[in-house]
């Protein structure tokens, strides 16, 4: 199979050419609930959800973004039914991550603002790659110095220590113009992800030179992203509008034309 290319069809006819066991990281945010009429849309999940366990790696990770429409007066559960259902074709439930939206649209009406979408992490297997983001703990306390002065009383001393932790399963984005990206052309595409999310999610699950997969590739974000932290990547979209936006996209950010 040819890498570094968005093929112009619908992703079950990549994976079709796709061996088993292919693929090293699959990230990616499916057309959920008809929110959106994407040109060409087409979504047939669970023979979707099969293909994607078949293509990846024993130890891959799957990233499935995703979010509920309201439909008269109540929240779908989408999300939920399609990750029951990767568990039941034998994906393990890893994490369920929060993608949270520090700036959403804000909405009316009797709910609060909504402010994420799911970030399921699904294993084939116990995952192979993990390289947590880490963050920075300062400790700030009193520590017992053990000997008694004079007045008999413990004496104390202020410490300060600073070592790291690994972040938490909640991640925040700014989103929106010249926010989830710098490139102007992506906003062409209605649902775009932030690239922080995408260069978070791959530098946790993959290592360099590991092959990435992105079936519903919309503006190209994944591929950029591959490219910029040196990895091999393959994506789908079926409409010939996004495939020329993400091409356009990747030609003015790397020399090389890849198309
Ligand atoms: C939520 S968007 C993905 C956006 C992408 N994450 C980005 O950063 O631009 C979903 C995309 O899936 C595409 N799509 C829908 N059904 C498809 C299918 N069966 N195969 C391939 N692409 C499909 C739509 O055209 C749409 O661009």
């Amino acid at each position: 199979m040819e890498l570094q290319k968005i093929y112009n069809e619908n992703c079950l006819d990549t994976m079709a050419n796709m061996p088993d066991n292919f693929i090293d990281f699959i990230i990616t945010s499916p057309p959920y609930d008809n929110i959106r009429e994407y040109n060409g849309y087409e979504f047939e999940f669970e023979k979707i959800a099969q293909e994607l366990f078949r293509i990846l790696k024993k130890g891959g990770v799957l990233i499935w973004v995703v979010g509920d429409k309201t439909e008269n007066g109540s929240e779908t559960g989408t999300s939920f039914k399609q990750a029951l259902y990767f568990k039941e074709i034998g994906f393990n439930l890893h994490d369920t991550m929060i993608y949270y939206k520090n700036n959403p649209m804000p909405t009316t009406g009797n709910r609060y603002h909504q402010h994420f979408e799911y970030m399921f992490a699904f294993s084939k297997g116990l995952p192979k790659t993990f390289n947590p983001i880490k963050e920075e703990t300062k400790f700030r306390g009193l520590a017992n110095m053990k000997n008694r002065g004079e007045t008999g009383s413990l004496h104390y001393k202020k410490v300060e220590r600073t070592s790291e932790k690994k972040v938490g399963n909640v991640f925040f984005y700014s989103i929106g113009g010249g926010i989830s990206t710098k490139d102007k052309i992506a906003y062409q595409h209605p649902a775009i992800f932030p690239e922080q999310l995408v260069i978070d999610q791959i530098v946790t699950w993959t290592n360099e030179q590991d092959l990435i997969y992105d079936p519903f590739m919309g503006s190209g974000t994944t591929a950029k992203v591959s490219i910029i932290t040196n990895r091999q990547w393959i994506g789908s979209e079926i409409s010939e509008e996004y495939v020329k936006i993400a091409g356009q996209r990747l030609s003015e950010n790397f020399s090389h034309n890849l198309f």
